[in-house]
């Protein structure tokens, strides 16, 4: 394509984009297609001569656009938002038609320089601690864009486990390995699966601690599963907080769980704000942002509440040495001579950077921190409607505390139901929404997503909603005393919960959607986890490490053998047992002092 046809096309291609926005309500929310539709319509292999853009351009409009999700359509109500905004859309055309890898100061300094100034100005805007802000006095903190929240608790973690394992070993050249089967970490039931997922990567184990009613989690039992961890040997180096769960956007206590984490060295608190901890931005909000000071690493997804487009996760740290320590490799071919340039490719997992910093950059200055507000400030207003209008139907119930755009709601029936409440919702294309378990029970998330959305959506949303749930409350011969009939909701007169009407037979309606046993992509910790493991104790070590406490003594006895001969021999061979280093750095926390300060 030459320049002219590019100039030709992209505004083509503008239009499209301009066209779509302003129409996307003509379209359905989402599709109802069975995987492998495309296979059906695209050739098997690549064409061997290049064919017109304008084909292609076709072909995106009949062919790709049909299995397409809107994600910012008004009635798209699924999951949490894919931010998104024209100066986020077009900072990252720049990012894409500039190309540049910015890996390291050297290969793009605009880039790092310009990543290290918006990540100050987000910190700043969200009222983190300075201790994050790598322009305050005296900090030793910063922050850096990732691709998503899972590589930033990914990151976290191996930060962490690289620092325990430090501690643990101490002078000695035992390998760091060895140190794995006593590291453990802790996150809530319902902290988001990516916790789990790092630590399976890790090799490292995972102890999951309940939820209260409100899908907090319980310090108690966090303060007791660490004493007894530390009791039987085990390294407790990991924490990981949730300010906005995915299941029901629920904010875990920081300032008491950053407490019952200070009494141990060796733990390293990371708190996952991919979704609400944008709305620190509020200052109304900041009552949850409280306890931050305690926290090794704090993320967010800007690509979630802060109309930035996938991909841009932020990851701040207190201790930004420790972060490239963790991470820092340094061939010949990536130094360069300026070594007071920052080098991105240290705080993460990938060597290749996107310029990412410059969609966030557009945000920020075209909207302000003013419009940014106003944007959050008009979900929760939306959200707050929406509460109001399920709470006022008595044959519903909201479940979750609705604090931000989130709000998790149910037919006061058993679960089947509501399957079949989210099953219609979602076959008519009209609206969509994904299921979760909140505090054990099933229920539809409602979030509000879309930028511009108005009060107009939230009430024909639920006007559907309702016109959904009484055809199956009839079809199902459920009890339902009143049928509400204005977009407000109207008092239902009986009090009675809906259950089934004695004697009639039981539900005939067919689910037109299959219906998992698992979870959907909003469950949190799984529930297969969740279940099988005694005492909650979940070990992401593969087989080949996790064996019984008896076989594990006699390996590490062998490979401790195994390292005197070595050593013996004036061979450098570094496997030795870790009893001799054990956790000897943990302090016995059983009389932690809840009420310490913290600094
Ligand atoms: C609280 C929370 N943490 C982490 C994630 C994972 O985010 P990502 O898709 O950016 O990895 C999500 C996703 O929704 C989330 O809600």
């Amino acid at each position: 394509m030459n320049v002219e046809e590019f100039r030709k096309y992209g505004k083509e291609v503008i239009d499209y984009i301009c066209q779509y926005g302003t129409n996307i309500e003509e379209r359905d929310v989402a599709p109802t297609l069975d995987p492998g539709y495309l296979k059906k319509l695209l050739p098997a292999d690549a064409p061997q001569s290049p064919e017109s853009f304008k084909d292609v351009l076709e072909d995106f409009e009949q062919k790709i656009m049909p299995g397409v999700v809107h994600w910012n359509h008004p009635k798209f109500f699924a999951y949490f938002p894919s931010g998104n905004s024209f100066p986020s859309v077009l900072g990252d055309m720049l990012s894409s038609a500039i190309g540049s890898i910015g890996f390291s100061w050297a290969s793009c300094p605009a880039a790092a320089e310009l990543e290290t100034i918006v990540m100050n100005w987000y910190a700043k805007a969200l009222g983190l601690p300075k201790a994050f802000v790598s322009d305050a006095p005296g900090s030793t903190g910063g922050g850096a864009l990732q691709g998503s929240a899972s590589e930033c608790v990914l990151v976290s973690l191996i930060t962490a486990r690289a620092r325990a394992i430090s501690e643990l070993k101490g002078q000695t050249s035992v390998h760091d390995s060895v140190f794995l089967p006593s590291l453990i970490a802790y996150a809530s039931r319902e902290a988001h699966s990516s916790v789990e997922k790092a630590t399976k990567m890790a090799l490292v184990k995972l102890r999951i601690i309940d939820a209260d009613e409100h899908g907090r989690m319980r310090v108690d039992l966090l303060r007791q599963a660490i004493q007894n961890d530390v009791n039987a040997g085990l390294t407790p180096f990991f924490v990981v907080a949730t300010v906005g769960t995915t299941g029901g956007c629920a904010f875990d206590d920081i300032t008491e769980i950053g407490k019952v984490c200070r009494q141990v060295s060796s733990i390293w608190l990371h708190v996952d704000g991919a979704y609400a901890g944008n709305s620190f931005i509020l200052p109304e909000m900041r009552v949850f942002s409280a306890g931050l000071e305690y926290a090794d690493s704090f993320n967010t997804n800007p690509n979630k509440l802060l109309l930035t487009n996938f991909d841009a996760s932020a990851l701040w740290v207190r201790d930004v040495m420790t972060l490239k320590s963790a991470l820092n490799v340094n061939p010949l071919y990536l130094r360069h001579e300026h070594l007071n340039g920052v080098d991105y490719r240290h705080y993460g997992i990938p060597l290749s950077r996107r310029f990412r910093a410059l969609k966030l950059w557009f945000v920020f200055r075209t909207y302000g921190i003013k419009g940014l507000q106003e944007y959050i400030r008009n979900h929760m207003a939306l959200a707050k409607k929406f509460e109001m209008l399920v709470r006022k139907d008595e044959r519903f119930e909201v479940r979750n505390d609705v604090h931000l755009g989130l709000v998790c709601f149910r037919m006061r029936t058993g679960d089947e139901p509501n399957h079949m409440l989210l099953a219609q919702i979602n076959h008519s294309g009209k609206m969509h929404m994904t299921p979760a378990k909140f505090n054990g029970r099933y229920v539809i998330r409602f979030c509000v997503t879309y930028e511009h959305a108005t009060e107009k959506d939230i009430l024909d949303a639920w006007s559907q909603i309702k016109c959904f749930a009484e055809e199956i409350l009839r079809d199902h011969q459920l009890e339902s005393s009143s049928v509400p009939t204005t977009p407000e909701g109207t008092e239902r007169t009986s009090s009675e919960p809906m259950a089934p009407v004695a004697g009639k037979p039981p539900i005939k309606k067919k689910l037109t959607r299959t219906k998992s046993l698992r979870f959907s992509f909003t469950r949190s910790i799984s529930r297969e986890q969740y279940q099988s493991q005694s005492e909650h104790l979940m070990d992401g070590c593969t087989p080949i490490l996790v064996v019984d406490p008896k076989t594990l003594q006699e390996n590490f006895q062998q490979a401790a053998d195994e390292n005197d001969r070595n050593t013996n021999n004036g061979s450098n061979g570094a496997i030795s047992s870790p009893n001799k280093n054990g956790c000897t750095k943990l302090k016995n926390i059983s009389d932690v002092d809840t009420d310490e300060g913290s600094n």
